[in-house]
């Protein structure tokens, strides 16, 4: 398998798929020991077409092992986004024995309609059974539109009955299901398009205090308490992350003894020249803070990645001359991580650049960074942290331990000789560490 992820181009700490085209991560669960990450492919060709379901495992959520496709299209239609869970108490009644299925929710996409279907496998996601009776769900009659998919489905414990999150129309709509296969429709919330998800989060890290979050394939989401029928928003639409990061989905059933909440969003990035096209971002763990503003969401790179960085300096204090003094012997890797603090002092602007390319450019004095709205909320101190992870061809920045955080494409200007290079008057550069990166497909 080595020699076959070896391209020029191929990201060294994301996944890709070996050729294909990929978007949206699909039925991300964690079963038996595996990560799994199904996910929107072209199995045939680099560009968006002939949608099926591909599949890839990993114990570790770096190293994954790419499956043969799990769904290919049928004759009601192309395999669209969907979710997977595991039916312990064999409601559907596709279990056999004392092996419950993995069943799988998802959208089938014809020219007239999208219509919700299910599948099962009773081998760990290897092998699929399509329910003989689909669509369980067709809605376009009563929405008059064709925006019905995205079926995001999981266990409402304190109600004992299966949710699914549907994207209908204008916004996303809420079922309940006893069996995975009659569905009857609760709710619905407006504002939010495509990919929804839904879950549960403590705030502070406080157990017996949560609040619920409804997501867009945006990264928007609004927070707010959820009875099993109903979402009742409790704030307006914030974002936690933006860039090329779109259709994110976090996996379900995690051992009572690892609750956390992880995602992995689709990164829209082209690979010119590759057998593959786009990639996934980094698995980050979403949690709930109390900020100046009320209640955010954070996303930051989860502990298992740390294995695969190893810090080769620090420096303490710098200033923006001296730190790109120190970066010059790591102009030519391609891949790397910077950790650092920068301080503004008298300065209201500064930034970070990567041969031309603006990774990180803030604006103190009107709250910007990259362009888009964000007001720290140590503003006092005048600080900005900020933990950049450069890929072959993609950059993802998570500032003040993932408060925000931006991906985006890496093409550097090839005029441009200044290298790594931190930029702005009367700026201290602190903690400034360097990492290198290990492949994750060696
Ligand atoms: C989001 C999306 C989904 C749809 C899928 C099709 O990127 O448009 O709504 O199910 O992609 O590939």
């Amino acid at each position: 398998q080595d020699s076959l992820y070896n391209e020029k181009n191929r990201p060294q700490f994301h996944f890709t798929s070996r050729r294909g085209w990929i978007n949206d991560p699909n039925g991300m669960i964690f079963y038996e020991g595996e990560y799994h990450l199904f996910y929107q492919h072209n199995p045939y060709e680099r560009e968006w077409e002939n949608m099926s379901w591909g599949h890839a495992v990993s114990t570790d959520m770096n190293h994954w092992k790419e499956l043969p496709v799990a769904l290919s299209p049928d004759k009601l239609g192309t395999m669209f986004s969907g979710s997977t869970v595991i039916d312990y108490n064999n409601t559907a009644g596709f279990n056999k024995g004392n092996i419950p299925a993995m069943v799988a929710l998802y959208t089938a996409d014809n020219p007239d309609r999208e219509i919700q279907c299910v599948a099962y496998s009773l081998d760990k996601g290897r092998t699929w059974t399509k329910y003989d009776k689909n669509p369980v769900i067709d809605s376009k009659d009563k929405w008059k539109s064709k925006d019905t998919r995205d079926p995001r489905v999981f266990w409402y414990k304190p109600g004992n009955h299966w949710v699914m999150v549907l994207n209908e129309r204008d916004g996303h709509s809420i079922y309940n299901s006893k069996n995975l296969k009659d569905w009857t429709y609760e709710s619905h919330v407006t504002g939010f398009w495509e990919c929804p998800d839904l879950f549960e989060l403590p705030v502070d890290g406080d157990k017996n205090k949560t609040k619920w979050v409804m997501y867009g394939a945006s990264n928007t989401y609004m927070i707010g308490s959820f009875d099993g029928k109903t979402f009742t928003p409790e704030s307006g639409k914030h974002y936690n992350v933006t860039g090329t990061i779109y259709a994110a989905q976090t996996f379900t059933n995690m051992p009572e003894s690892d609750p956390r909440r992880i995602q992995i969003g689709w990164g829209k990035v082209q690979q010119p020249g590759m057998p593959f096209n786009n990639m996934m971002l980094m698995p980050t763990e979403l949690t709930l803070h109390t900020t100046k503003n009320g209640i955010r969401m954070f996303s930051m790179p989860v502990k298992e990645t740390t294995q695969l960085f190893e810090r080769v300096h620090q420096w303490p204090s710098l200033t923006p001359a001296e730190a790109n003094q120190k970066l010059k012997e790591f102009y030519n890797s391609d891949r790397f991580r910077v950790k650092a603090t920068i301080k503004l002092s008298y300065a209201t602007s500064a930034g970070f650049n990567l041969f031309g390319q603006r990774v990180v450019d803030y604006d103190m004095n009107f709250n910007l960074i990259n362009g888009v709205f964000y007001s720290p909320d140590a503003i006092t101190s005048m600080e900005l942290d900020v933990d950049i992870y450069v890929d072959r061809t993609s950059i993802e920045v998570f500032v003040d331990n993932g408060a925000y955080s931006y991906s985006m494409e890496r093409r550097p200007r090839s005029d441009n000789k200044e290298g790594l290079h931190f930029w702005g008057n009367e700026v201290e550069v602190k903690n400034l560490g360097i990492y290198s990166v290990k492949s994750i497909w060696k």
